[in-house]
């Protein structure tokens, strides 16, 4: 069925306080829950009383201490209904049966490699018990959780612990109380054998905080880092949001099935272990920066997310748009504020920008959903992130923060919705923000088309713009005519000869103009000679530019804008432009550069030779070209991935072989002295990032010379990110050397799964024919199993998203190896399934001959009888027919 936000109503019934008593059995768990009801004053009088439940085995029910009259209650296949409930308040005691270990799905109470845990949002709580299992139902929740003392030693749930004692036949209990009220969602248990690395904390309050991280007895050594991420976090919240922690004891639990990354259930975060294990020798320099930036955001939850909750899940985007924003701001402090932004507008160009250009679109706020657990993606968290950035940079920080103040003040303890949330930067700032609110409603990337004119009799320079957006017509969002979004346009102008502009307009307050009509433009005064605009500083909003500019102003921007995004915006469009032309010009492998290309080398060995060592992370990321993905974004329609990966290995070889001496000398100038201590900061990572960027464009141009140096760095790698580094090179050049260092690598790291992930993830991702056969030879590995949503993402999904050659086969072997994979996980796993399945969102965008191949795929599982409703959603929107 398909649920829409204009038809949300209030629930005829609250519940005020829940009493669980779980005892846990591998197989027979049974949970009594006792609820305080009441008639919700908003609801409608006498309406029966409806909860949800799913899977669940139904042992007994009880009234306010009584068997309910026969015929009172209907027990359905996903709800329990009590048909002419009490007037008044009331008690209920329902006791369920549910089995941990069948509990495939991941999704309520299950088992993962022996600790049961679980997990609730969005729907999973009607797995543990019949309930209102909606975020507007809030409620105050004492759990006592009894188990087998060998088996599970360890006992956690949401709150405080309270009683805890012996409960007879070797087993035991503990009580926990979180007198926060709270939906379902934020519910969790653990139980377990577990070991544990603890710290405190005191807040801005003086409330002193037990800080504890849970992983798998004997990895505690690989905890520290998640342990000390949470404790900078609860500081830095404090000193950029002014918001304390709220309970005695705040714990973390890694877990190795996981179906998401981590969440963040009410002083209980429960993380898949990926995002909390870390030693050099097993995590590379991005794990330890997931792991901040995932510890970061579970914790910030804690009052974007749960002390101000959610009314209903369209609103998803108010905790998690924002919770995005909050921890890239604390990421951005913690390391470095540009190499951060881009690596931000990086993953939103690589995964937003296609989810908005295809038929899975949706606003930030979707109208309209068949199933909540496929609403979890890069429109609501990257692009929500956006507007809050937006917001930030149209009020100004001050503003901004007495926006949020106002927002955490008036919402605190309640269900609220993004109307709320906009309402408090209305009252703080004045402005009215109906405008602006339209960024939540419209679907689609908007592109900003802009021109500049000079006028040397005048002194004036003007740019004039134009906003455009496409009217996307799905399931999701309202198919209306877009209306003129508000876009902040930072920028400045830029002299190509380094020199000072004077150039001044009074619409440009703080280096902010903002866009407000569909077509506007800007005059700026006192403009001597014709400079270079630089637009959208810092990715101010989240569109596309169409901005016509020479390779010589490029280069004048890469140069000398004062803007380090738009510098490196100008190597990556010079790039981009590069790549394009070939595959435009029918010439993917041209012997010449071209002379974009040749501007580009030039480009770059001037700014190797400035300044590549002043900041080597940044460095790295001008080296890098943009991806296959993106240039197939820009083409758009008829794309053949052959020729843009050939147009862009043959760019990076030209690269290559230009920048050799140089890249060459950086290896050597950035090489670490043996025995030099490890440190996962973002100097030290940016180092390691420079190194190996300049090792792959070395191994671009001179396979022989690449697979010598890249065989060496494998054998005598000190950190993790070095050893794959470069066994990521030798994957690109085949050979025996390519193949007797994947051995050696799965040897040596036989016994840890999460590093096989990474072995798993370069392989799937080999442009080569043979890969396909390669992937389902691993699938039969004993590393590998469909029941982990790690592996799985590791090898399927690395072979969908990161291999576009071989994923769009033209002879659709590609799209049948997931289309089969996504058919046989969703009898376990529908949630894993129907994410896997998304790598077929862009289908329409490729040549006729795989376009076809792409729909028989899809129709093919679209034909599967029993499908799950996640996988019939995605399949259902992904052929354009619900
Ligand atoms: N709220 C979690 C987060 O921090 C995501 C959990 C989503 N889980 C799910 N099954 N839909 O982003
Ligand atoms: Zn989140």
């Amino acid at each position: 069925p398909i649920i829409r936000l204009a038809d949300y109503r209030p629930s005829d019934y609250l519940i005020d306080r829940v009493e669980l008593d779980v005892r846990l059995h591998p197989t027979e768990t049974r949970i009594t829950a006792t609820l305080a009801l009441r008639p919700n004053p908003k609801g409608e009088a006498g309406a029966p009383l409806v909860l949800d439940g799913d899977e669940l085995t139904l042992l007994a029910l009880d009234l306010d201490g009584q068997p309910p009259a026969p015929g009172a209650v209907e027990v359905q296949p996903r709800a329990l209904v009590l048909h002419q409930p009490p007037r008044r308040p009331f008690t209920l005691a329902i006791e369920t049966q549910v089995n941990p270990s069948a509990n495939t799905k991941l999704m309520g109470l299950y088992r993962s490699g022996g600790v049961y845990c679980t997990q609730c949002e969005a729907d999973g709580f009607r797995r543990i018990t019949y309930f209102l299992d909606r975020p507007d139902v809030m409620a105050v929740y004492t759990t006592r959780i009894e188990a087998d003392l060998e088996e599970a030693p360890v006992l956690l749930g949401n709150g405080n612990p309270g009683q805890a004692g012996p409960a007879g036949e070797g087993r035991h209990y503990a009580v926990w109380h979180d007198p926060h009220p709270k939906p379902a969602y934020l519910f969790a248990l653990v139980g377990g054998r577990l070991g544990r690395v603890a710290t405190r904390f005191t807040t801005m309050e003086g409330r002193d905080v037990e800080i504890a991280v849970y992983v798998e007895p004997g990895k505690e050594p690989r905890a520290p880092y998640a342990l000390d991420a949470v404790a900078r976090s609860m500081a830095w919240d404090e000193t950029a949001f002014g918001r304390p922690y709220d309970l005695d004891v705040f714990n973390v639990v890694a877990v190795s099935d996981f179906n998401m990354g981590a969440m963040e259930n009410k002083g209980l975060n429960i993380f898949n272990d990926k995002y909390v294990l870390a030693s050099p020798d097993t995590a590379t320099d991005a794990d330890y920066a997931n792991i901040e930036a995932i510890i970061a955001h579970e914790y910030f939850h804690n009052w974007s997310g749960n002390r101000v909750t959610c009314r209903d899940w369209f609103q998803l985007c108010l905790k998690e748009g924002l919770t995005v924003f909050r921890d890239q701001e604390f990421s951005s402090d913690a390391r470095s504020r540009p190499v951060h932004r881009i690596a931000e507008v990086r993953t939103l160009r690589a995964r937003q920008f296609p989810e908005d250009a295809g038929p899975l679109a949706h606003p930030v706020r979707p109208q309209a959903y068949r199933e909540i657990n496929n609403f979890y993606t890069a429109t609501v968290y990257e692009k929500g992130a956006e507007i809050v950035r937006m917001l930030r940079t149209l009020l100004g920080p001050g503003a901004f923060r007495g926006g949020m103040d106002r927002y955490f003040a008036a919402c605190d303890g309640t269900a609220a919705t993004v109307e709320d949330f906009l309402a408090a930067f209305a009252a703080e700032s004045g402005r009215d923000l109906a405008a602006f609110a339209r960024w939540y409603a419209q679907a689609g990337t908007p592109t900003v088309a802009v021109s500049g004119r000079h006028d040397p009799a005048a002194r004036t320079y003007t740019l004039a713009f134009r906003q455009s957006l496409p009217t996307v017509v799905t399931e999701a969002a309202s198919g209306a005519a877009p209306l003129p979004l508000v876009i902040p346009v930072a920028l400045g102008l830029v002299d190509p000869g380094g020199g000072a502009v004077a150039g001044r307009s009074d619409r440009v307050r703080d280096g902010v103009f903002v866009l407000e009509a569909e077509e506007d433009s800007l005059v700026f005064t006192d403009v001597d000679a014709a400079p270079v605009p630089s637009l959208f500083r810092g990715f101010s909003a989240p569109v596309k530019v169409a901005h016509a500019l020479t390779p010589a102003e490029r280069l004048a921007l890469l140069s000398h804008d004062s803007d380090p995004f738009n510098r490196w915006q100008a190597a990556q469009s010079l790039g981009l432009e590069a790549i394009l032309s070939r595959v435009r010009a029918g010439a993917p492998q041209a012997e010449e550069a071209g002379p974009r290309g040749e501007a580009l080398s030039r480009a770059l060995a001037a700014f190797l030779d400035a300044e590549a060592l002043a900041d080597p992370a940044f460095a790295a990321l001008v080296l890098t070209l943009p991806g296959d993905q993106e240039a197939a974004q820009e083409i758009g329609t008829e794309v053949d991935p052959d020729a843009i990966h050939r147009a862009r290995q043959t760019l990076r070889t030209h690269l290559g072989r230009d920048l050799a001496a140089r890249l060459a000398a950086l290896r050597e100038a950035l090489a670490e002295p043996p025995g030099a201590p490890f440190s996962p900061d973002a100097a030290s990572a940016g180092r390691r990032a420079l190194r190996n960027v300049a090792l792959d464009l070395l191994a671009a141009a001179d396979p022989g010379l690449g697979t010598r140096l890249a065989v060496a760095q494998v054998e005598a790698a000190a950190t993790m990110t070095d050893r794959l580094a470069a066994l990521a090179v030798l994957t690109l050049l085949p050979g025996e050397a390519r193949e007797r260092a994947l051995a050696g690598f799965a040897e040596a790291y036989r016994d840890e799964p999460l590093v096989l992930d990474k072995w798993f993830a370069i392989q799937a991702a080999i442009p080569e024919p043979g890969t396909v056969a390669r992937v389902r030879g691993l699938m039969e590995h004993p590393a590998f199993a469909l029941g982990n949503p790690n592996r799985v993402r590791s090898l399927i999904g690395s072979f969908s998203l990161n291999n576009p050659t071989q994923f769009h086969r033209p002879d659709g072997a590609g799209y049948d190896l997931v289309a089969e994979a996504v058919r046989h996980l969703d009898g376990k796993n529908p949630q894993v399934a129907a994410r896997l399945l998304t790598a077929f969102n862009n289908w329409r965008m490729v040549e006729a001959g795989r376009r076809q191949k792409a729909e028989e795929a899809l129709r093919a599982v679209a034909a599967v009888t029993g499908l799950s409703p996640d996988v019939s959603d995605i399949v259902g929107r992904s052929l354009g027919t619900p």
